[in-house]
C-alpha cells in the first residue's frame, strides 16, 4: 500500500482514488481480462462512505457503461440500498475485478490475485465502518478463506487487510443480487434482508 491515508478529507480521498483509476486501472494489463474488456469499472460513490459494497466483477452493462452495478443486479442492489435508508451517493460500490470476465464467469484466482490489490487500496483510502461483500469471491478475497458464501453469510466477520496497526473493519457477507435474482425465494430474500438489517444496526453505533 503506497498511500498514507490517515485522516484524509473527502476531497483528498477522491483525489487518491481518481489517481489510481486514471493512472493504473484504466490501462491495466496485469491479467488477460484486459483483452476482452470494453473499459474498466473502477467503482463509484462517496469516497468517505461509512458503508461499502463489494461485488464480484463487471457484467455486460457495467463493461459498456464503465460503472458498477448498473444492470439487473444493480437494479436489485439499488432497491436494497434504498430499503436500508440510503442512496447510491452516500455509499461506495466496488468490485473484486475491474474488467468483465467473458460470459460473466467467476473470476479465476489468478485474475483476483492480479486485481485484488486495487480493491485493498480503495478500502484503505475510503476506510468504511462496514463492508458488505456480495457473493463468494468478494468474501473469499477479503476474509482470506475458502469457506463458501452460504456458511459465511449472516454473521459478522472482520477485514484485517489494512495491516496490524490499523483497526479491522466489520464485514458482513451476503448473497450476490444476481444469485437472488436467479433464486428469488422468500427464504433467500429474508436472509439477505436480515443481513442488511444487521448492517443498519451496526452503522448506528
Ligand atoms: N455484478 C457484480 O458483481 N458487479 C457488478 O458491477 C455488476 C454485476
Amino acid at each position: 500500500m503506497t498511500e498514507s491515508v490517515a485522516h484524509l478529507s473527502r476531497e483528498e480521498k477522491q483525489r487518491l482514488l481518481q489517481k489510481i483509476d486514471e493512472q493504473e486501472v484504466r490501462n491495466c494489463t496485469q491479467c488477460t481480462l484486459c483483452q476482452s474488456r470494453t473499459q474498466t469499472v473502477f467503482g463509484e460513490g462517496n469516497p468517505d462512505a461509512d458503508l461499502m459494497f463489494v461485488g464480484e466483477g463487471p457484467g455486460r452493462d457495467e463493461d459498456l457503461q464503465g460503472r458498477p452495478f448498473v444492470g439487473p443486479s444493480g437494479a436489485l442492489l439499488d432497491k436494497m440500498i434504498v430499503a436500508m435508508g440510503f442512496d447510491r451517493q452516500q455509499i461506495y460500490i466496488a468490485n473484486v475485478v475491474k474488467c468483465r470476465p467473458p460470459q460473466n464467469r467467476t473470476p479465476a484466482s489468478s485474475e483476483v490475485k492480479a486485481c485484488g490489490d486495487y480493491l485493498l487500496r480503495q478500502i484503505a483510502i475510503i476506510k468504511p465502518k462496514v463492508i458488505v461483500t456480495l457473493g463468494g469471491p468478494a468474501a473469499k478475497l477479503l476474509l482470506e478463506t475458502q469457506t463458501g458464501i452460504t456458511a459465511l453469510r449472516g454473521t459478522w466477520h472482520q477485514f484485517h487487510g489494512l495491516g496490524s496497526k490499523r483497526p479491522p473493519i466489520d464485514l458482513m457477507p451476503t448473497f450476490h443480487p444476481a444469485y437472488l435474482l436467479r433464486s428469488y425465494t422468500q427464504d433467500n430474500r429474508r436472509k439477505v434482508w436480515a443481513d442488511l438489517q444487521a448492517v443498519i444496526e451496526r452503522l448506528k453505533k
